[in-house]
């Protein structure tokens, strides 16, 4: 079986999300998705979460291509997260493009370019307009 993984905070889960889930899902047979947490995104992001940890974690593990979500709680569980979860497959989105080269030894890395016109902060900006 070839095990992917992926990490975002996917708060107002949106096409953009479903799309890079979709294709990250072709690259093997179990999706896991690190789900970063409420702590991480705001101490290390800047980012508060319109829907919680939780609520987050529920609406991906309703979506057909996501398998297993686990925590992202730090930016430093990514070598551990692979070996632990025998990851075959690394997948972002182009916008983190050669962030993640440093996981090369230990799986494939792939960028995945970023579906356009949407995001969370733009739905946000649009919303309090
Ligand atoms: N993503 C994507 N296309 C979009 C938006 C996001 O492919 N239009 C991907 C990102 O590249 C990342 C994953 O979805 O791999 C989770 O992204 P996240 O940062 O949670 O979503 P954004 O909508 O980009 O949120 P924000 O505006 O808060 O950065």
């Amino acid at each position: 079986m070839k095990r992917v993984i992926t990490y975002g905070t996917f708060d107002l889960l949106h096409y953009g999300h479903i799309n890079l889930l979709r294709r990250a899902k072709e690259y093997g047979d179990y999706l896991i998705v690190a789900l970063s947490t409420d702590e991480f995104n705001w101490n290390e992001k800047q980012k508060k979460c319109y829907f919680d940890y939780e609520k987050r974690r529920q609406l991906l593990e309703a979506v057909r291509y996501v398998d297993l979500v686990i925590p992202e709680e730090n930016w430093e569980q990514k070598r551990s997260d692979v070996v632990e979860y025998h990851v075959d497959t690394f997948v972002m989105g182009d916008d983190w493009a050669g962030k993640f080269d440093f996981l090369k030894d230990l799986c494939q890395v792939v960028y995945l370019p970023r579906t356009p016109e949407i995001s969370t902060t733009q739905i946000k900006l649009d919303l309090n307009r």
